[in-house]
């Protein structure tokens, strides 16, 4: 199979069919960015873009996205330095971590459609990403904070397009 993953071209010999694209992408593109959490579609931790939209790696057979454009964390920005990224440092956002890089990716996909959601929207989009940690008062002030135009943090890119 071949997939663009972060705008480069990967082609990866012997995937079995029921492989999840999680597993691609850490164990043989060694982007170990993104995380395992419950292997089932609860937590959101595994969550990458296919073609700019948010979707849970670790239920997604990699064969399905054959020829598809696939961001992870590590691609969602060029220098660490997304609006959203630079948010979560302001607002000192992390604790333990582990499922951070899901969160700021759900969070990017939603704010990579533009405009500035509401509260209520933010809390929808991102009831699917589960902190043990209990982050979640930082999480939604820091979309909220990216999303108003901050200019210390610059501006949202758009949605990755089609290759
Ligand atoms: S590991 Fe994919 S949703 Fe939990
Ligand atoms: S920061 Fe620890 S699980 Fe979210």
């Amino acid at each position: 199979m071949t997939i663009v993953v972060n705008d480069t071209r990967h082609t990866i010999d012997d995937v079995p069919a029921d492989m999840p694209l999680l597993w691609v992408l850490r164990d043989r593109l060694k982007l170990t960015g993104t995380k395992f959490g419950c292997g089932k579609g609860l937590c959101g931790a595994c969550t990458v873009h296919l073609e700019g939209e948010a979707v849970r790696s670790c239920l997604l057979p990699a064969v399905a996205v054959d020829g598809r454009r696939i961001t992870t964390v590590e691609g969602l920005s060029p220098d660490g330095r997304h609006p959203l990224q630079l948010a979560w440092i302001a607002e000192d956002v992390p604790q333990c971590g582990y499922c951070q890089s899901g969160q700021l990716m759900q969070a990017a996909a939603l704010l990579a459609h533009g405009g500035t959601p509401d509260d209520e929207t933010i809390v929808a989009t991102m009831s699917g990403n589960v902190c043990r940690c209990g982050t979640y008062g930082r999480i939604h002030r820091a979309i909220k904070r990216a999303a108003s135009g901050d200019p210390t943090l610059g501006a949202v890119p758009a949605v990755a397009k089609e290759t």
